[in-house]
């Protein structure tokens, strides 16, 4: 894949994941950190750029994964991780254009040595989120299993569960999709994932289900089955930990709970519903990556010849 993006920048080679929602709370942030661990773990170069220069969740976590492991002296993997600086003066315009423009400084700086770009958005629409949604390959939307968060992308009549209109970020991403089209004749696979699933199937959790589906098809976009409300989910921002890491090598002290397995099924699950380009080739090249590092990491056998 081949495309110039719409600055008119160089070919880029990376295939571009975006976690986009205009609601905060959603999960978009906690998706986007559990697919860049599940790329990393398969061996692929990952950066991840965090678009939401206010909250910074993901840089956060970011770092707190990196001073997690630095304290237990463990090997962890680790995205190239930058975020879009936050402009600050006094004209909107002005601040979107600097945000825009760091934006894509970063995109040059990765789009040609990584595999996968993963983008987390913030909960507001602006140049470059607009920019990051038209140059997307996969956009990734988690919404809240409820009626409420459900107005991201559409509007239900109560009484008939139809559908009466489309939300401003699905027009947002009918744009983006549009856009994306004309500059390369790439085409935006928009997966819907319902977050925070309860556990308890209640008859609105049915209706939220059925009318999300009829919403999908209106909309272009496919849905993926849901993760479940999880105390971990929480539970693992300030460790920078994934459920996909083994929470017990990584100093956790925790053996794998019932929840937890669940939890990590649910994302690969999730990551095999993206049906992302990890082509048999792609899947050998990033193996026989990680088998090097991992050698590369460890003492070699011999060499503590400086030892009594
Ligand atoms: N499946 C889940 N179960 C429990 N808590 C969750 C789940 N998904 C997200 N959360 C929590 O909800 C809050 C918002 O999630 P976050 O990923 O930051 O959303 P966003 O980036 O859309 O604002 C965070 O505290 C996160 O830990
Ligand atoms: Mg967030």
């Amino acid at each position: 894949m081949n495309i110039l993006d719409p600055s008119g920048m160089s070919p880029r080679q990376a295939y571009v994941i975006v976690c986009g929602n205009e609601k905060g709370g959603s999960g978009k942030t906690t998706t986007a950190m559990h697919l860049i661990i599940a790329l990393l773990k398969a061996g692929y170069r990952v950066a991840s750029i965090d678009l939401d220069s206010r909250q910074r969740s993901l840089t956060r976590y970011v770092e707190n994964r990196l001073a997690w492991s630095r304290k237990r002296s463990m090997r962890i993997d680790m995205p190239s991780h930058a975020h879009v600086e936050r402009a600050v003066g006094d004209s909107v315009a002005a601040n979107e254009n600097a945000e825009l423009a760091s934006f894509q400084e970063i995109l040059q700086r990765v789009e040609n040595t990584h595999d996968f770009i993963v983008v987390d958005t913030p909960g507001h629409d602006s140049y470059a989120m607009r920019l990051a949604h038209s140059m997307a390959d996969t956009l990734v939307t988690p919404i809240n299993d409820s009626f409420v968060d459900f107005d991201v992308l559409g509007h239900i009549d109560p009484e008939t569960g139809e559908v009466t209109a489309i939300s401003h970020y699905a027009a947002m991403v009918r744009e983006a999709r549009r856009h994306r089209r004309m500059v390369d004749d790439g085409l935006l696979d928009w997966v819907v994932v319902r977050n925070r699933l309860s556990s308890l199937t209640s008859r609105n959790n049915r209706n939220v289900a059925d009318s999300l589906q009829e919403l999908c098809m209106r909309l272009g976009c496919r849905l993926a089955e849901g993760i479940s409300e999880r105390v971990i989910f929480r539970e693992l921002f300030p460790t920078g930990m994934s459920v996909l890491d083994d929470l017990n090598a990584d100093g956790m002290g925790m053996g794998p709970t019932v929840s937890h397995l669940a939890a990590r099924r649910e994302i690969r699950t999730l990551v095999t519903a993206l049906r992302l380009p990890i082509d048999e080739a792609g899947r050998r090249r990033a193996q026989a990556r990680r088998v090097w590092l991992d050698n590369a990491s460890r003492p070699i056998d011999g060499l503590d010849l400086l030892a009594d």
